[in-house]
């Protein structure tokens, strides 16, 4: 079992701004995220969803581990004007789902666990799941993006 825990909507933690890493991140607890991620089905996990004022999130839009991301800092750096609409899940409010409009793709500027800058695209679910993990990032939910939540399965 992991030693983190998810912290669920309504918590204060969630609506946070997160501060940046300075220097390197600490790749134990990144660690637990992911396991947690896992352990937890969903596809993308941030920081402040495990009670951590920082701004980190990780991602596997896959089953496939070596294709997991960690993101420390991220940034957009650029948006497609073109926007789709999409059902979205979120671990902090287990079991709902809800619509929400977001820019088609994103480009986005991180650092990884060594302290090197990426970027990272991604036209579909790659860019949909940033963008609601940067959203954690900023203190922003799915309650804040959707007009309402219904009972389903879609976990991001
Ligand atoms: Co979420």
């Amino acid at each position: 079992m992991s030693k983190l825990n998810i912290v669920e909507h309504p918590n204060d933690i969630l609506r946070k701004q997160c501060k940046s890493i300075k220097g390197l991140a600490p790749s134990k607890k990144i660690k637990q995220m992911l396991d947690l991620m896992y352990e937890s089905n969903g596809m993308g996990l941030a920081a402040p969803q495990v009670g951590w004022n920082a701004r980190v999130f990780v991602m596997n839009i896959t089953r496939d581990r070596s294709q997991e991301l960690v993101f420390i800092n991220p940034t957009i750096v650029s948006a497609s004007k073109e926007k789709i609409e999409m059902p979205e899940g979120c671990l902090s409010f287990p079991g709902m789902v809800g619509l929400v409009e977001r820019p088609m793709w994103v480009k986005i500027l991180a650092q990884d666990l060594s302290g090197q800058h990426f970027y990272f695209d991604d036209e579909e679910w790659g860019s949909r799941c940033a963008q609601h993990e940067i959203d954690h990032l900023n203190g922003i939910l799915l309650i804040d993006r959707t007009q309402k939540l219904y009972k389903g399965e879609d976990p991001l």
